[in-house]
Formats: C-alpha cells, structure tokens, sequence
C-alpha cells in the first residue's frame, strides 16, 4: 500500500505537450478505470491526432469545450498510483489567460512539473510558472524538457535548455531542479528510461517523482481554525466548527479568539469520529471552550503566538484581470473565511520577468506580478503565507464584476491604527435623524460633465429646504478646489476623488443630514464602494441621463470646445469612459424631462421611501 501523498502541479505553454506526458503517466500507471479506457478509444477515434493509436492527451482535456476548442480551460485533477506512493496531479492550462487555474493548483502543490518544448527552450510562460510556483510555496520543480525527439535526441540543445531555465531563476527563491530529457509521445523517460538519449543518466520522470520530498499532510506551527459556523443546537450547548489549518490542538489547551483577543481552554474537541483528546490539522472540528467568549463566524481560534491582526499588508499579488490593478482601487480581500474590503495604497513593484528583477510601475495588468500594500476596512487575521499558506494566501474579488481579479500571497503585516481608538459617541447618527425630523442619506448624482447634475441636486436641495429637511451639498467643481485639490482627472486620481467624496458623505449621514452629491463618478465600481460606504438603503443613485451630443450642445463651461480640440485631456466622454448605471434607483432623462420636473421626481421618491415627509 502506497504511504505517502504527492500533491504535484503540471505547467506548461500552449501545444508543448502536456496533456500528452499527463496521459501517458495516468495510462502507464495503469489506474484508469475500464468505462474511461473506453470513452477514451471512441473519442481517440473521433478527435485524437495519433493516427490509429490512442490519444493520451484526451484523457486530461475532459472537457467538451475544450476538445472543441482544442485547449484546456480549468484545472482538472487527475489520480493515480504506483507501489511506492499515491499522486494528485492538478493539470494548469497553458494559455496565459488561464493563470487563475494554475495558482489554483499551485496553491495546494508540493513540486511542480514545467513543461518546455526543446524547440523552444525557455519562453515567458515557463518564466511565469516558474514565478508563481516559487511564489506560492513551491520548492520542487521537475523541469521536463519534452518533444526531444524534434530536436535528434540531441545532449546539447537539453543542457541549453537546462542552463537557460536556471540561469533566469535570479531572483526566485531556490528551487531544486531536476530536469528531464523526455519524449512524451513514445514514452521515453517517462516511466522507464530511453534507449535514444543514453547520454542521459538521470532517472525517469515517474521515478523522479516516487522520490521527491512530500509536503506534509499536516502544517505545523502554532494552531489556526478559522471558524467556519458558530453552532448552537440549543441554549445549553455552543460549538465553533471548522477546519483546524495549522498546528494542533489539545483538551486543555489555552486558545484566543485573535479578533476579540479574549482566551479560554479547551474543555472539549468534538469530531465525526467522536470526542477526542487531541486533533491535528486538516480535521475538521467542533472545538467547546469552557467559558463563554464571544466568537462569531469568520473569527480565527489560535493558541500561541498568535496572528496578526493587520490593517494593512504588504502582499505578492498575481494580477488576472483585464482591468488594471491601480492605486486607489478597492477590492474585496477574502481570505478563508473573512472577508474585507481593501483598498490599493501603493504598488511597490513589478516582476520583470525577463530579468527577474523588481521594478517600479504605476499599474499591474493581465498576468502581471507585483508587490502591493493594501489598506484594509477592518482588521484581518492573517500571517505572512511562508509561514502559514491558510492564513497567508488570498483573493481579490471585484465588486463589480464578482469575479476573482487577483491571487495574493501576504509578505507582511502592519497595523498602522492600532493605538487610534474608535470612539463610541452617546450621541450617536439615530440621535442626530431624530433631532433632524428625518431619514439620512446620500442622493448620489451621476452623469457627464454638463448633463445637469449640478442645476437638479441645486433645485432638490432647494424644495428640501423649504420642507425643513437638513441637507447638504458636495459638488466636484467645489470640492476640487479644496480636500481634493491636489487631484487631476487620471483614472487612479478620479477613483480617489470618488473614495474621499464617499467618506465624507457617510461623515454627513452621521450627521443625521441629507446628502447631494453630485460628481460625474464615471466607474461603476466606485459608486458600488459608494453606496458600500453607508447603511443599506442610505444610497441614491441618481443618473441624470443626458446623451453626450446634448452635453456638447450645452458645453456650459466651454470645456467641451477645448476637450474637442485637444485642449483638455482625458476629458469624460471625448477621450476617458463613462460607464453608465447599470440599474440606477432614479433615471432622469433630461432631453424629455425639465429641471424643475426632474428635481421633483426625486423628491417624490423620498417621500415614498419614507425619507421626508411633505407637510
Ligand atoms: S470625476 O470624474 O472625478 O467624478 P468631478 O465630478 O470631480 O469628476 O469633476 C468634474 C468637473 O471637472 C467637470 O464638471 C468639469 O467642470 C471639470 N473638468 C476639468 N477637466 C476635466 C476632465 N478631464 N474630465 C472631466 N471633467 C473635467
């Protein structure tokens, strides 16, 4: 029975063979159950491109869009053993669009194969792989040189190859290499040694890896369970459930909630096999203490020393995105079960990879890696990812989009607000509504610059005033002049424009007043963080809804003159975006609708949502 666990991830670029060596492993290995052996010949017979012989690559592309397409579009993990070990292989597309996949694998690998077609020696794909590997914790590469066949199973093109990947790891933290001469369409070195390069003395690549370092099952340390429900099957009994992720825990044992930094012992450790004395990582648990701290979900229980509480990380960050990473940007950070929001203070670099070098740059594209520091909404229970990848490794996730924008690995924490205290008030925003005689909130004015928003918020405010309600105004051309002067109309200074403009909006909700803001706020995600920023149904978004051409008309400013004639840059709707309300809460068609009807509309609407009251 094979003892041991080998979590391997497989890399390569596009059309270097992968499939085709993961394949052959799974087949020569010989664990691939009957009714898949079949598909697998019908489907060689209808797409393979081993004429008459059984396309191996089929059995890892698995998936129809895939075979269609003829490329791999998420990592499929694949199974099997040998005498001497079990093997999960985690198989990572090639194409740089899928990168997410392959940190996925990454993530929970032990040793890397990268792929290279001797043809082609290193390119940037393999210098990419190997950054990531490296990055999330990978110490073992087997570096298979494949298609040696193409290049007359010659020695020297392979020790090119060879030298070339090792002399680009610069930087990279040390990785063993064993490299690989092989030809995965026959099989040489792939199970059993080559008969065509007996100048190769290594062994084979299955032999390689029955003798690479596992990583271990469990990860030591101090312990870690990030609690995943609060359970309280009725009053006499509550639980905290989870996943202990490093370390390991005993009956007695003194834990801290890292949140609320309050301490209990352990008084008893509940699992599916019953209760025990002691659990290790990687169990999952139900964990009773013996005093009532208050611990709730998304909270880390831990024994010392404990984790960091950061408000701010400094963070590699594997950008995905076709959006940008810039300064100023906020995104969700999740890590295990918490998650905050964290907004983009600095980026401090970029992995050149043709030189493995850092360099500076002011945004992260596609595919890019860098060095961010991230300021964080609310203090996150985290740990640099060398130390404990659970509470090390994250994602960001767009707001908009809700997709996964970036992979992060944490380098450092800092928690730069730890002696600024949050002040609880007696007088609190309720307090102040009250006092007002009304409900709080933010009527948020969106459009392009001319579309009206300024002469509306002026007119509701207006009718505002006259039925007693608390207002207040905050207008971009005025605010630009002052808290904001010091920024210009790039898209990482307008996204801060926005932030600021949303911070002191909620300082005025609290006030208990009736906000209008009126700013043209061109990116959808800034007015998502907007709204964010206040209470649930606090937020109105308002777009006054006028076509550019109308605008251009009006040009009330004559700035549309100058924008036209290459006097003003980065002018909205001429040379930078306006991204339009998706689903606004009032629309204002101002070419159909005027000014005074427009501006009742919206006083109309808050007084059904019960913010004012007429009379
Ligand atoms: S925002 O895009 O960051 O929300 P904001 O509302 O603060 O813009 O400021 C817009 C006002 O600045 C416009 O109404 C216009 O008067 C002026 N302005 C000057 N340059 C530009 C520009 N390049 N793009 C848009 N507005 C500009």
């Amino acid at each position: 029975m094979p003892d041991s666990v080998l979590r391997v991830l497989a890399c390569g670029s596009v059309d270097d063979g992968k499939s085709t060596l993961v394949g052959r492993l799974l087949f020569e290995c010989g664990t691939i159950p009957d009714d898949v052996l079949a598909t697998l010949e019908r489907d060689s017979r209808r797409f393979g491109t081993v004429d008459g012989g059984i396309d191996h690559a089929l059995l890892v592309d698995g998936l129809v869009a895939e075979r269609d397409q003829g490329i791999t579009i998420d990592v499929a993990y694949c199974y099997f053993e040998t005498p001497r070990r079990r093997f999960i292989l985690a198989d990572a597309p090639g194409h740089p669009q899928y990168t997410r996949n392959m940190v996925t694998g990454a993530s929970t690998s032990d040793l890397a194969i990268v792929l290279i077609d001797a043809r082609k020696g290193v390119v940037e794909q393999t210098r990419r792989h190997a950054a990531i590997a490296s990055l999330l914790g990978i110490r073992g590469v087997v570096l298979v040189v494949n298609k040696m066949d193409l290049v007359g199973f010659n020695q020297a093109t392979f020790e090119r190859t060879v030298a070339s990947f090792h002399s680009m790891l610069g930087m990279l933290r040390a990785l063993s290499v064993i490299a690989i001469p092989v030809c995965a369409r026959d099989g040489d070195n792939v199970t059993t040694l080559s008969t065509r390069m007996s100048w190769y003395q290594g062994s084979s690549l299955l032999e390689a890896l029955e003798g690479a370092e596992p990583g271990g099952e469990t990860t030591p340390g101090p312990f870690r369970m990030p609690v995943q429900l609060v359970s309280r099957p009725d009053p006499t009994f509550r639980g905290y459930a989870g996943t202990g992720v490093a370390g390991s825990l005993r009956v007695g044992d003194t834990v801290t909630n890292t949140v609320s930094r309050m301490e209990a012992k352990v008084a008893r450790i509940m699992t599916f096999d019953g209760c025990r004395d002691s659990v290790t990582s990687g169990d999952p648990m139900t964990v009773v203490l013996d005093r009532d701290i208050d611990v709730s979900r998304g909270d880390v229980l831990a024994t010392a020393p404990l984790p960091a509480l950061a408000d701010r990380i400094d963070a590699w960050v594997v950008w995905m995105d076709d959006t940008p990473l810039f300064r100023g940007r906020a995104y969700q950070v999740m890590l295990g079960t918490q998650t905050v929001m964290g907004t983009i203070a600095e980026i401090s670099s970029r992995l050149d990879l043709d030189s493995m070098k850092e360099s500076s740059v002011r945004e992260l594209v596609m595919n890019e890696i860098g060095r961010v520091s991230l300021s964080l909404s609310q203090p996150l229970v985290c740990e640099p990812y060398d130390d404990c990848r659970p509470l090390g490794g994250f994602i960001l996730v767009d707001r908009l989009t809700r997709g996964t924008a970036g992979a992060g690995m944490v380098i450092g924490v800092r928690s730069t607000r730890e002696d600024v205290y949050w002040h609880q008030l007696d007088v609190d925003k309720a307090a102040r509504a009250a006092q007002n005689g009304q409900k709080p909130g933010v009527l948020w004015f969106t459009g392009l610059s001319g579309a009206g928003k300024s002469t509306i918020a002026n007119l509701v405010e207006k009718r505002l005033h006259s039925l007693g309600c608390h207002t207040m105004v905050l207008d971009g051309d005025n605010v630009r002049h002052g808290l904001n002067r010091d920024l210009g109309f790039s898209e990482a200074d307008r996204v801060e424009n926005i932030r600021r403009v949303a911070e002191v909006a909620k300082l005025f909700v609290e006030a208990g007043l009736i906000v209008l803001v009126s700013f043209i706020s061109p990116y959808r995600r800034e007015r998502i963080l907007a709204r964010d920023t206040v209470e649930q149904g606090e937020f109105i978004e308002i777009f006054v809804d006028t076509p550019i051409d109308e605008c251009r008309r009006r040009d009330p400013k004559g700035l549309y003159r100058r924008a036209d004639a290459g006097g003003i840059r980065n002018f909205t709707g001429v040379d930078a975006p306006y991204e339009e309300p998706v689903d606004p809460d009032i629309r204002l068609p101002t070419l159909e609708v005027p000014p005074e009807a427009s501006a009742e509309r919206v006083v109309q609407y808050l007084q059904e949502k019960g913010m004012v009251h007429v009379g």
